[in-house]
């Protein structure tokens, strides 16, 4: 008889267009269950999941409150258009605003994170009446039509034939960045920008915003250098740019501050959430100053389930959640403790280039000879599959292994993903051959 979770795959095998993630491993995971920070597949086995749905259930999956706010209002109204105000869309603005920058003071929802991002970009346009985008090497703003011509990856526009429309400057990767030579990456990526803004016949039309991740996220957890993000707000103060965080994935207490910006001190003019806002549903939201965020008139964007009500309740609960048990703190703590154990664990490994990380959100570079290995990080994703422990991988070469577990995880739990990540890491240094080899 065909085991659960394989019938569930030839179903789906044989009915889905190709285009989907669903099969981009051979054998994915069939996902059954979930509860906290641990994921069960459809024959009954349990994994921990230091990933949490990509970055997604930083309050824990199934939380009993983000839960049971479903429940409530799952009965009394689930879809309400977005042309109808509600009283959850109006305590979800609250809460946003609560948790955001000061300077930030409207909001405008989006769906997903892609949506966001467009919903972004398209209000700086219009806010400042130019067209132009800069952004860098290795940013991930979504896959829609709208967002994917912002993407490092051109691999990701080509398939869609959709053209890149922005100018792209190297992210300040302080473990990747022979471009800079001796120099600080950061500084050498600002005097290029600033260069490409202020001379007339740089080639570069001025734009109207930088788009930017404060940490990237599928870009293998790259944290720039401090001057960074400071150096790129008083570039934008001087030529009319706005600034755009991209906080969909490093935001949300991800990275030990509530918005990873506020490790720099810098105020964004317009701001993306998703991923962890919605506990779990599909919420997206771009916050902005007000000047900005009043640009456009009624009605130019919508979209059917834009302020769908179920969604916005579990937005509120799970905001609520993360602030009432303290999980920005947690991930200060837990983040470091795990930061200290791998860097020592791993010390001597000669699979492994780089670790590196804030909060709770940690990148393993893998490489052979100090080149980028991909095919070391699948493998050693699977070997970490096999035992139970699920994390994620990216990078601009796809040798990256991200840990983004939730924030509620417990530090014993924790420890035994870490133990087995250890354990796989260390042999990794005996080569591919080696981990492959793990029963
Ligand atoms: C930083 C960042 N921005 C935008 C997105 C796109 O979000 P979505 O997949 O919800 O469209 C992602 C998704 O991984 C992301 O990590």
């Amino acid at each position: 008889m065909t085991a659960p979770s394989e019938n569930v795959r030839e179903r789906i095998r044989a009915v889905e267009g190709t285009g989907m993630r669903t099969f981009w491993q051979p054998e994915p995971l069939v996902w059954a269950r979930t509860e906290g920070c641990h994921v069960w597949d459809a024959d009954g086995t349990r994994y921990l999941d230091l990933y949490a749905g990509f970055a997604v259930a930083n309050v824990g999956y199934c939380h009993p409150r983000v839960t049971e706010a479903i429940r409530a209002q799952a009965g009394v109204m689930t879809h309400c258009p977005s042309a109808a105000p509600s009283a959850v869309r109006a305590e979800l603005y609250e809460r946003l605003l609560a948790i955001s920058p000061p300077s930030l003071d409207r909001v405008l929802l989006a769906v997903t994170g892609a949506m966001a991002n467009e919903t972004a970009v398209q209000l700086a346009r219009a806010a400042t009446g130019r067209r132009n985008v800069v952004t860098f090497s290795g940013t991930y703003p979504g896959r829609t039509v709208g967002a994917v011509p912002y993407a490092g990856k051109h691999a990701y526009r080509e398939p869609l034939g959709v053209a890149a429309d922005a100018h792209f400057l190297p992210y300040p990767d302080q473990y990747r960045s022979a471009w800079a030579g001796d120099g600080d990456p950061a500084e050498t990526v600002l005097r290029l920008l600033e260069d490409a803004l202020v001379d007339p016949a740089s080639g570069v039309e001025p734009p109207a915003c930088i788009l930017v991740e404060p940490i990237q996220g599928n870009g293998g957890v790259v944290i720039p250098q401090a001057g960074f993000l400071p150096g790129l707000r008083r570039l934008c103060d001087r030529t009319g740019t706005l600034l755009v965080l991209d906080e969909i994935q490093c935001g949300f207490g991800r990275s030990g501050r509530m918005w990873a910006s506020e490790h720099d001190d810098v105020a964004p003019d317009l701001m993306t959430v998703g991923k962890g806002i919605g506990g779990g549903l599909a919420l997206a939201a771009v916050l902005g100053r007000s000047e900005l965020m009043t640009t456009w008139e009624p009605d130019t964007v919508t979209s059917t389930f834009l302020a769908n009500a179920l969604n916005a309740a579990a937005g509120c609960a799970a905001i609520d959640v993360l602030r009432e048990e303290g999980l920005v703190e947690r991930s200060v703590r837990l983040g470091a403790h795990a930061l200290a154990r791998l860097e020592h664990e791993l010390a001597g490994s000669t699979a492994v280039g780089d670790v590196r990380g804030r909060g709770l959100f940690v990148g393993l570079e893998l490489v052979k000879e100090n080149e980028p290995d991909p095919e070391l990080a699948g493998q050693t994703q699977r070997a970490l599959r096999e035992r139970g422990v699920l994390v994620g991988r990216g990078g601009r070469y796809g040798n990256v292994l991200i840990l983004a577990p939730p924030l509620v995880i417990e530090e014993d739990v924790l420890d035994g993903g870490l133990d087995a990540i250890a354990e796989v890491l260390q042999r990794a240094g005996d080569g591919l051959e080696a981990v492959r080899a793990i029963p």
